[in-house]
């Protein structure tokens, strides 16, 4: 018979954790942090999309309607995501190190239009499960818990207030550009026309999968957000493990 040592140690293997929600909203730092602490890989669906948009506008596709182009070079993807020493996610193409070329307005806007190829995101989940496969994953994005993996362990979906949203990308852009910050009012903007784009499009919709744990990050910080995760992975404290620090 199993001992329940090894039957925790198979239970926890399968862990697969999920994390959907629209931009700004705090899902990277969470899920990174989570990742650290679960003491398993992470895994942001985003930047695959990103490093397709990078190669697109590389190879001069059009990311609205080169869509057959896009949707065999997504197949074709050398992408390599790996954690850099101080905990951040470091992006390669091939051998080529794009960690911070992905982050800027222009990929962002090309990635929130070749996402709406239904025939690209097919691939691109083949990718990002194939990206998992044989491992324990805290996984990001805006279709993970509903179509990436829908039988994840453990489901959660964040959302925030605009502003406060807008805001924390205004931070993002700045940690990875430096500069001055650009004005709040055009940061939300951009916001909003993804997030437009990203919960009506026809396939892999941006919204609450079944059975996720919803929790509004407005008022909350990523140490207080992981918490509330780590309660709903393993109990409360008083009844399951606590959260190592
Ligand atoms: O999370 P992000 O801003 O890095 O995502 C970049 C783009 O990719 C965004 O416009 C939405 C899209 N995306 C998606 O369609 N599905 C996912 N699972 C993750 C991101």
């Amino acid at each position: 018979m199993p001992s329940k040592i090894a039957h925790a140690k198979s239970a926890q293997r399968s862990l697969i954790v999920t994390i959907d929600g629209p931009g700004g909203v705090g899902k990277s730092t969470v899920a990174k942090l989570l990742a650290h602490r679960l003491g398993i890989t992470y895994l942001d669906t985003g930047a695959t999309y990103r490093v397709l948009a990078y190669a697109a506008l590389e190879h001069q596709l059009n990311p609205v309607t080169d869509v057959a182009q896009l949707a065999t070079l997504a197949r074709h993807l050398q992408l390599h995501l790996g954690a850099t020493t101080n905990g951040s996610l470091r992006v390669t193409l091939g051998d080529r190190d794009i960690t911070t070329e992905i982050r800027t307005e222009r990929i962002s806007e090309a990635a929130a239009q070749l996402s709406q190829h239904p025939a690209v995101r097919e691939a691109m989940v083949e990718l990002q499960r194939r990206l998992a496969t044989h491992q324990e994953v805290v996984v990001e994005g805006r279709d993970t818990g509903s179509v990436v993996f829908p039988h994840a362990t453990h489901k959660f979906f964040l959302d925030a207030n605009p502003t406060v949203r807008a805001r924390r990308r205004q931070r993002e852009l700045k940690k990875f550009y430096g500069g001055a910050q650009p004005p709040l009012a055009e940061v939300q903007e951009k916001l909003q026309l993804r997030d437009g784009l990203d919960r009506n499009r026809r396939v892999g919709p941006l919204m609450k999968p079944e059975g996720a744990m919803f929790i509004d990050t407005s008022r909350m910080t990523a140490q207080q957000v992981v918490m509330k995760m780590w309660r709903a992975i393993h109990g409360t404290p008083r009844g399951g493990r606590r959260l190592p620090q």
